[in-house]
């Protein structure tokens, strides 16, 4: 059966309503016409990144990558190739490279308030967007000039929105991520213009921009800026857990208090945050070579997703999925396959999101910020999530006024 038009008109529960309702963790259906399985649940993960069962070249369909994704990065790679592009990456992840980009990041912010105390009102996605792409961007290296995030930022939010459009909002996407890609390609010729070497104080753009692969050959330059753009997008797309994170606080405001008091909490109702809210869909992988899972065939080169919501959502593993309850995670064991918001299994090793601890340390600070730093007033507004609309966001995009420094 055809779940495109499915996934379409109910979105991320889509394959949950039907894993519970058969009963199954394998749903046997056709996405974009492709025949696909759709798994779901702790053990289905730990099968989903085994790498001697699932390779990802060709598991990403084109419109992805002619969006969200770009063509070529580190996403389509398998083995040795993988691994080499995976360490360029995760060498910018370690403890004080995280720190660096947190610490700008709330000083950015820091910097905005007394426009945010002037304003009548404000939308906190769009804001916290630009923040977050002044601080990717001096993070990576990347140069701004003066004013230039508002367009940045515009560009990289309508490339990670347009991961589930259709119509005008995909081709919008198609042209905002040509266009970012020109941005960097310009930058990788005037690098590569001056003959230099990478060293240990190099910037990202600089490090991806003299890269050599497994066979010791620099990337393509529109390669590089995709992997660039896969450091700056995800980096803005962290507005959507921020804003997520002031709706939970908005809709359980006992948190507030609590977190107020309670140092290792933030951590917990981050977790959470990532759990409960819908953002990434699925993730997608292609049989590498037959075997059997569950009485079920696996036929090389058959698309298989692992539903990410659907496994975060799942009874089996979270009691009372549906509530949002920070404190669940005070006896999470650490598995690496039963809470996969940025995927499964080991980051340097598996496709599991390079920029996780990032997500993690920026959303935690940006949680601080909201219930220690400023306090705001909430407007009425249309703050329901359409499940159908992938990525999510609240729909007014979290409304706030009265900025004011707290006391
Ligand atoms: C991969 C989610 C933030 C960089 C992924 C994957 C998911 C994901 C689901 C795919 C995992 C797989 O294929 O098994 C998210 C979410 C984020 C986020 C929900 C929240 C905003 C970030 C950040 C960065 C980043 C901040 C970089 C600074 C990457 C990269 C990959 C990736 C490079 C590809 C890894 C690979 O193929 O080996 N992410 N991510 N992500 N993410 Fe993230």
């Amino acid at each position: 059966m055809e779940s495109t038009f499915g996934i379409v008109f109910k979105g991320y529960p889509y394959f949950k309503e039907k894993f519970e309702k058969e009963n199954k963790d394998i749903i046997k259906t056709r996405l974009l016409f492709k025949k696909t399985l759709v798994l779901r649940g702790v053990e289905a993960a730990e099968i989903f990144y085994d790498q001697s069962k699932f390779q990802r070249k060709g598991a990403t369909p084109k419109r992805f990558q002619k969006t969200l994704f770009g063509e070529g990065g580190v996403q389509g790679t398998d083995g040795e190739a993988h691994r080499k592009r995976k360490h360029m990456f995760m060498q910018f992840m370690g403890k004080e490279a995280v720190d660096r980009i947190k610490e700008n990041f709330l000083q950015l912010w820091q910097n905005q308030l007394p426009e945010w105390m002037d304003a009548e009102e404000l939308v906190l996605f769009d804001q916290v967007e630009k923040i977050l792409c002044m601080a990717a961007c001096n993070w990576a290296g990347v140069p701004l000039k003066e004013g230039e995030e508002k367009l940045r930022s515009k560009q990289l939010s309508r490339i990670i929105r347009s991961a589930g459009a259709v119509g005008v909002d995909h081709y919008r996407g198609r042209i905002a991520r040509k266009k970012a890609e020109k941005w960097i390609i310009g930058f990788v010729k005037e690098i590569r213009s001056k003959k230099q070497v990478p060293g240990e104080n190099s910037s990202i753009l600089e490090t991806f921009s003299l890269f050599r692969d497994e066979k010791g050959k620099l990337l393509p330059e529109k390669i590089v800026a995709v992997e660039v753009l896969n450091i700056l997008r995800p980096i803005v797309a962290i507005a959507r857990y921020i804003t997520f994170s002031a709706l939970a606080l908005h809709e359980h405001p006992q948190y507030k208090k609590r977190l107020k008091a309670d140092e290792g909490l933030d951590l917990l109702f981050v977790h959470e945050v990532r759990r409960y809210y819908p953002f990434f869909p699925f993730v997608a992988a292609q049989v590498k070579e037959d075997f059997e899972w569950k009485d079920e065939k696996f036929p090389k080169g058959t698309r298989v997703l692992l539903d990410i919501y659907a496994t975060n959502h799942d009874k089996r593993t979270w009691v009372n999925p549906a509530a949002f309850y920070a404190e669940r995670f005070k006896d999470w064991e650490g598995s690496a396959y039963n809470f996969i918001p940025q995927g499964g299994g080991d980051h340097h090793q598996n496709h599991r999101c390079a920029g996780e601890w990032i997500t993690i340390q920026i959303t935690c600070a940006a949680v601080n910020f909201l219930v220690k730093e400023i306090d705001y007033d909430v407007p009425e507004q249309d703050l329901k999530i359409s499940m159908n609309r992938i990525p999510a966001t609240p729909k007014s995009r979290f409304k706030i006024f009265n900025v004011r420094r707290s006391k």
